[in-house]
Order: structure tokens, then C-alpha cells, then sequence
């Protein structure tokens, strides 16, 4: 049998990295000028983590989680996304007590076992940023400002943000009964899973991508109706703070998110080129979370970058520029090529791309070679230059060519190859 990857899950080639490390480089920095640390947790966890924490009846823990059992058989999961994680990570290791705010950020691979189309993976990356400890409509709008700044500082701009709040503890179950009252009269024309949620969990019937599902919510009430006071000021300050900083949004009352832990703030960022699956970044306020998984009781908020999804927009506008060496280094006879290895790795410890030839060829070959990988420079020695102390130092794309000392090689080469880069 052909040994491939396995479907779903993709190699990122060389010729790809350009993109991906320019995004991380890019996320560090802004998450770093907006006060988040980097967390790095496992990828794999206790599965009862992601049940009890995403939600039971939500399509990632009913139907695409990859879990496996230990010897006592207790299940353990692939992360199908960050939050639960790191909230675990937050409770286990008491950062409460480290300040009362605590932003922390990280960028891995989640695994989640849907259908592979364009847009989506079995294993697929995030940049992902949680706040904890702060409750009110100022963190919300902040968090919200970063994600939009992240896609202007990738240079990406025809995006929408959508915005919807889903309410509290207090006002939401008015809204469930209601919900649940309106798709029970509906019930024929929804699917099996959905004739089950409208009873268990009638807000994941707006994810169902069951058509004859989603005509059945298309008259459905809406969550806004049912909110509380302090749900709507908690909102329309959001809005205020989002409009002083400029930030334009749409007003999406559909907007419920698959995930089960989200409350009051939940938002989207889409784009029109991605077809089915737009949605590059989202997010939401979970203030319940923490709690649940048996810590303090602390209010959060965060969103998740799909990274695959901005890469491939980045993609549209051209590869990423790829990298040549500073210099190649083509030694002749035994003698200069062991002067030229030594001399590579010296250089290389100050952070110069050097290449030479592995096989001893002679120097036709081996100025063939600098061309195809697009050395910069080329140092040609050979036993007539050692005995006269010199090398030869060819700058490749001015086809100019002169000789320099060998002794004091290093510094020389260093001045010469630092002032071009
Ligand atoms: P999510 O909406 O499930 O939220 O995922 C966030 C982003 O990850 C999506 O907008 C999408 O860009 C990307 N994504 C999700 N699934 C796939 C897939 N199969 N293939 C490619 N990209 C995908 C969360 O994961 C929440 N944990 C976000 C969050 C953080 N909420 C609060 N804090």
C-alpha cells in the first residue's frame, strides 16, 4: 500500500513556510504589545475535559473527536481546539493567583475528524488568545480590536465581523423554552440529531447543516428579544467601544457558535473567498468556563485564528519570497575543502547561510550548483590560491570577482556578507 499523509491531514512544504512563519512572527509581536504571555499545553488531554467543557450536544464532542483509551481505559483526545485546554492549565496551576488578569496565548495544531473540504481539516492550526478575570464590555471590545488589528497588520482587509451577544444565566433559558416551543412544532421537518437537540439544547439546531434544519429556524426568535438589562448595556457598550476604535461590524442574531461554554459576547470574522467555510477567526466571552472545570470563579474571553484559512487568503496574492544563502563556498582538492568546512561552520555560527558541495566535484559543477540555489556570493579556492594565501570571492549577480586574504577570512567574509544582507 502507498504510504501517504492521512486524509485530512496535510503536509506544510518548505516552499509554503514562508507564509506561516511570517504569521506566527507577526501574531507573537501584536498579542505581545497587547500584554499576552505564550502557553504551550499538550495535545492530548482527558476527554472528559473537552465533554464537559465544549458540551456533550456540540458536533465536535458528539461526532469528531479523535480518542483513544489507556490501559484502564480511560479515554484521551486529540485537542479539537485550545480553550478547554487552557483554561485546564489556568485552574491546574492556580494563575489566578499570579494577578488578576491573566492573558495568555498560544498557536498549535488541533484535531477535529470532519469531512476534509477547501477550508477545512482533520488537523488543522490556531492561533488562539484567552483573557481571564475580567467581566465587563472594555475587555470584550479589546479582545475584539486585537483580532481585527492581527488581519490589517497580515494585510488582509475584505473581511466581515460578525457580532451577536447570547445572553446570561439569568436570560438565556427564556429564550431555550422559546426556542424549544417553536421547533417542537417544526419537529417533521427537522433531522433525527435535531429532533433530539430542539429538547436537549435547542440553540445547536442553528449549526445543523441540514438543510430542511436550516429553512426550519429561518423564522425563529431571536436571542436580542430575550435578553436581560444588564446583557443589553453589557452590549451596547461593546458596541460604543468597538465604534471609538473604529471597527465596523454586522450584526449577525444567528451567530450561536459550536461550542457550548460561550455567554453573552459571541463574534466571527469572515471572509467571501473561502466559500463554505469563511469563518477565520471566532470567539466569545465564557465567563461560566472556569467554573465548570472546577476552578475559581473567574470570567473569559477569547477568539481562535484558523491559520490554514488566512494562509491559504495570503496564498491567493503569491507565494511567500524565498530565502537564497549568503554564500557558497567551492573548495578544490582535499586541503581547501577541509579549509572551506571549517570555515562554513564558523560562519554559520554567526548566522550566515553558507552551502558548499558535498561530493568533491570540481568547480564546474559546483558554480553550477551555487546558481541553481541562488548563492549570493561564491568563495572559490583551490591549491594554486591556497599557496598564494588569497581566495577568490565572485558576487554572482554583478559577475564581479575579486581576491581576498585567507588570513583573517572570517572577518573579512563577515563585513562583506552582513553588509548585503
Ligand atoms: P472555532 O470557531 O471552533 O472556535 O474555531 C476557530 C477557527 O478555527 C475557525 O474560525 C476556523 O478558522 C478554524 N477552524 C475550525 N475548524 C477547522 C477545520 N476543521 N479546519 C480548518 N480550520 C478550522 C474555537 O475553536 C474556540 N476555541 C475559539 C475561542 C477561543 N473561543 C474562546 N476562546
Amino acid at each position: 500500500m502507498e504510504l501517504t499523509a492521512i486524509k485530512g491531514f496535510k503536509d506544510i512544504l518548505p516552499d509554503e513556510v514562508g507564509h506561516w512563519q511570517r504569521l506566527e512572527s507577526i501574531a507573537r509581536s501584536l498579542l505581545g504589545s497587547y500584554g499576552f504571555q505564550e502557553i504551550k499545553t499538550p495535545v492530548m488531554e482527558y476527554m472528559e475535559l473537552f465533554s464537559r467543557g465544549i458540551g456533550q450536544e456540540t458536533d465536535i464532542v458528539s461526532k469528531e473527536m479523535y480518542t483513544l483509551h489507556d490501559s484502564r481505559g480511560r479515554g484521551m483526545t486529540l485537542r479539537p481546539e485550545a480553550t478547554a485546554s487552557v483554561v485546564r492549565a489556568y485552574v491546574q496551576h492556580r494563575l489566578d493567583q499570579k494577578g488578576p488578569i491573566q492573558k495568555l496565548f498560544s498557536i498549535g495544531p488541533m484535531f477535529r475528524h470532519e469531512r476534509p473540504q477547501k477550508g477545512r481539516f482533520r488537523q488543522f492550526h490556531q492561533i488562539n488568545a484567552e483573557m481571564f478575570g475580567d467581566a465587563g464590555p472594555k475587555s470584550d471590545a479589546d479582545i475584539i480590536v486585537m483580532a481585527v488589528h492581527l488581519f490589517e497588520m497580515i494585510g488582509i482587509s475584505d473581511l466581515t465581523l460578525n457580532l451577536n451577544s447570547l445572553g446570561c444565566p439569568e436570560c438565556r433559558p427564556r429564550f431555550r423554552e422559546e426556542l424549544s416551543c417553536y421547533l417542537k412544532d417544526l419537529s417533521g421537518s427537522l433531522c433525527p440529531d435535531c429532533q433530539r437537540r430542539a429538547v436537549t439544547n435547542p440553540l445547536r439546531v442553528f449549526d445543523c447543516k441540514v438543510e430542511s434544519c436550516g429553512n426550519a429556524v429561518i423564522n425563529a426568535p431571536s436571542v436580542v428579544e430575550f435578553l436581560c438589562g444588564a446583557c443589553v448595556d453589557h452590549f451596547e457598550s461593546l458596541k460604543e467601544y468597538l465604534g471609538d476604535a473604529g471597527v465596523e461590524f454586522t450584526l449577525n442574531h444567528r451567530l450561536v457558535r459550536g461550542l457550548d461554554y460561550y455567554n453573552r459576547t459571541t463574534f466571527e470574522i469572515q471572509t467571501n473567498r473561502l466559500g463554505a467555510q469563511n469563518a477565520v477567526a471566532g470567539g466569545g466571552r465564557y465567563d461560566g468556563l472556569v467554573r465548570l472545570l472546577s476552578g475559581p470563579d473567574q470570567p473569559a474571553i477569547g477568539f481562535a485564528v484558523g491559520m490554514e484559512r488566512v494562509i491559504a487568503l495570503l496564498e491567493e496574492g503569491g507565494r511567500s519570497e524565498t530565502k537564497t544563502p549568503g554564500l557558497f563556498i567551492a573548495g578544490m582538492g582535499d586541503e581547501a575543502e577541509r579549509l572551506c568546512f571549517k570555515w562554513a561552520a564558523e560562519l554559520r555560527r554567526s548566522g550566515i547561510w553558507v552551502e558548499m558541495d558535498y561530493a568533491q566535484r570540481g568547480l564546474k559543477s559546483q558554480m553550477k550548483k551555487a546558481g541553481r540555489i541562488g548563492a549570493r556570493k561564491v568563495l572559490i579556492i583551490g591549491g594554486d590560491e591556497l599557496a598564494r594565501g588569497k581566495a577568490l570571492l565572485k558576487d554572482m549577480d554583478a559577475k564581479e570577482q575579486h581576491e581576498i586574504e585567507i588570513n583573517n577570512i572570517i572577518e573579512i567574509l563577515k563585513k562583506v556578507l552582513n553588509k548585503n544582507d
